[in-house]
């Protein structure tokens, strides 16, 4: 499990107030840390990999698809044209509009997984 150390980054933008919490992904067993006031697609994108798709960030363009394995967290309401009633039930989500509130697991599915899971350089 590679552990990314980006700490400094979040204590740098001021949340070091909130809980953090770990975010594991399941598909390259990477863990980044994330604050239970920040989304889980910020988390991804100071992970260092290049690439990631960063869209809306609002939960408008369905860039950032992810299942959540294990753990929680809160949600704002996901667009229906991209995340349906049967996969939010089954923990899909956009990981813009998820903030842990416990440590994660995900796995990344739809157009982050090209750039999530390619071997680091
Ligand atoms: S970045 Fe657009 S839906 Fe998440």
């Amino acid at each position: 499990m590679t552990a990314i150390p980006s700490f400094a980054a979040l204590a740098a933008k001021g949340s070091t107030s909130s809980r953090i919490h770990q975010i594991h992904i399941d598909d390259t067993q990477e863990v980044y840390p994330c604050s239970e006031k920040d989304n889980a697609l910020n988390a991804l994108a100071r992970s260092g990999r290049k690439g990631i798709p960063v869209g809306c960030r609002g939960g408008g363009c369905g860039v950032c698809k992810v299942a959540v394995l294990a753990g929680s967290f809160r949600s704002r309401v996901m667009s229906r044209s991209h995340v349906s009633a049967d996969e939010e039930a089954n923990g899909v989500v956009l990981a813009c509009c998820i903030q842990p509130t416990s440590d994660l697991t995900l796995s990344v599915i739809g157009k982050l997984r090209k750039a999530v899971t390619r071997p680091r350089s």
